[in-house]
């Protein structure tokens, strides 16, 4: 099959772009390098089965010629910054929902059949239910980010209705692992390796979070899409387990070799939009036999690993 990936520099759209590749599928690439990296395409790009488009997708012309010919869209381009989206409001609406939009009518005018998309478990805001079903009762919105990915499922599901595409919405926890470039194991790494001594951590710590790995997101939906044959199907992508925000960061410290005090900047939340307890429940994907081969803390154990070995991203990631 040929299969046209958004976002695909990205931190998840790179490895699954190296997993449809190893599948003997056809990709071709779409991204802007806002921040994506050619590095994270070097495998990618052995493969002949691969071609990159270097596009925005608010380039409504050059995003629907790019996707000419392929038979499954897999939208993981976004902007993926959840806390910072109070700086530029905008920015959410025209990378996440205005980008979504300008996909499906590139779908449209090629004539593409399906669609996956990278929601979110931050679609539950401070979700009521815990674990969180995917059929939770739909809550207030907490974050720019958030609101726009919900956007974002509701235009896909009308496609889905209006013009028979088929749709698969996966809402993940955060992920970590291979070219992870954003997120807490980022910021915790970057702030130990400037001073090893402390380490400020944003709330009281106690916010609990559920992690998954990169490899098992992917295996989770490249399952989903063999086996589904629903017009919309929706499905959480997590572990069956969480962690408090300082035991995390004790994993990392360890990892590192370092034994840092720690300094809270206090409250449940470590930012606007920050839930303090995220657990999505995963018996959806699991029916289908799914099993994550990563646990948490091996998860944030091998995000240190790939940043000790790939400092570099640091440079790129101010
Ligand atoms: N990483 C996580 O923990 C996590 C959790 C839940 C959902 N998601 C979702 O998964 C998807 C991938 O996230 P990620 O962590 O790989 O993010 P990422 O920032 O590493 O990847 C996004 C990619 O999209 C590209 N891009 C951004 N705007 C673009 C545009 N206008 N035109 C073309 N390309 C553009 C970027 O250059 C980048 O390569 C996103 O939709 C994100 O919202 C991520």
């Amino acid at each position: 099959m040929s299969f046209f990936v958004t976002g695909a520099a990205g931190f998840i759209g790179s490895n699954l772009c190296d997993a449809l590749l190893a599948r003997g599928a056809s990709v071709i690439g779409y991204d802007n390098f806002s921040t994506g990296a050619p590095e994270f395409l070097v495998e990618a790009k052995k493969s002949p089965r691969f071609s990159l488009v270097t596009g925005d997708l608010l380039d409504t012309a050059r995003l629907a010629e790019a996707m000419h010919g392929s038979e499954v869209v897999l939208h993981l381009s976004a902007n993926a910054d959840v806390r910072f989206g109070l700086e530029h409001p905008r920015r959410d609406l025209e990378q996440n929902t205005i980008a979504t939009f300008n996909v499906l009518e590139a779908m449209r005018a090629n004539r593409v059949g399906t669609i996956c998309f990278a929601s979110t478990g931050s679609v539950y805001g401070e979700a009521a239910i815990i674990p969180t079903p995917e059929d939770a009762p739909f809550p207030v919105q907490t974050s720019l980010y958030a609101a726009s990915k919900v956007a974002g499922e509701g235009m896909i599901t009308s496609y889905a209705e209006g013009f028979g595409v088929r749709a698969l919405i996966f809402r993940f926890v955060s992920i970590l692992g291979e070219r992870y470039t954003h997120g807490h194991v980022f910021d915790f790494y970057r702030s130990l390796k400037n001073d090893p001594s402390s380490l400020r951590i944003l709330g009281d710590g106690n916010q609990k979070k559920s992690y998954l790995h990169v490899k098992d997101c992917v295996s989770a939906i490249l399952l989903a899409l063999e086996n589904s044959s629903s017009k919309v199907s929706i499905y959480n992508l997590g572990t069956d387990e969480y962690c408090k925000v300082t035991e995390s960061a004790r994993w990392i410290a360890d990892k590192m070799g370092v034994r840092p005090e720690f300094e809270f900047t206090g409250g449940a939340r470590g930012w606007v939009g920050d839930n303090p307890f995220i657990f999505l429940e995963t018996k959806r994907i699991r029916e289908m036999g799914w099993v994550p081969e990563f646990g948490i803390r091996e998860g944030v154990e091998r995000t240190v690993d790939w940043l000790a070995a790939n400092e570099w991203v640091f440079e790129k990631r101010v």
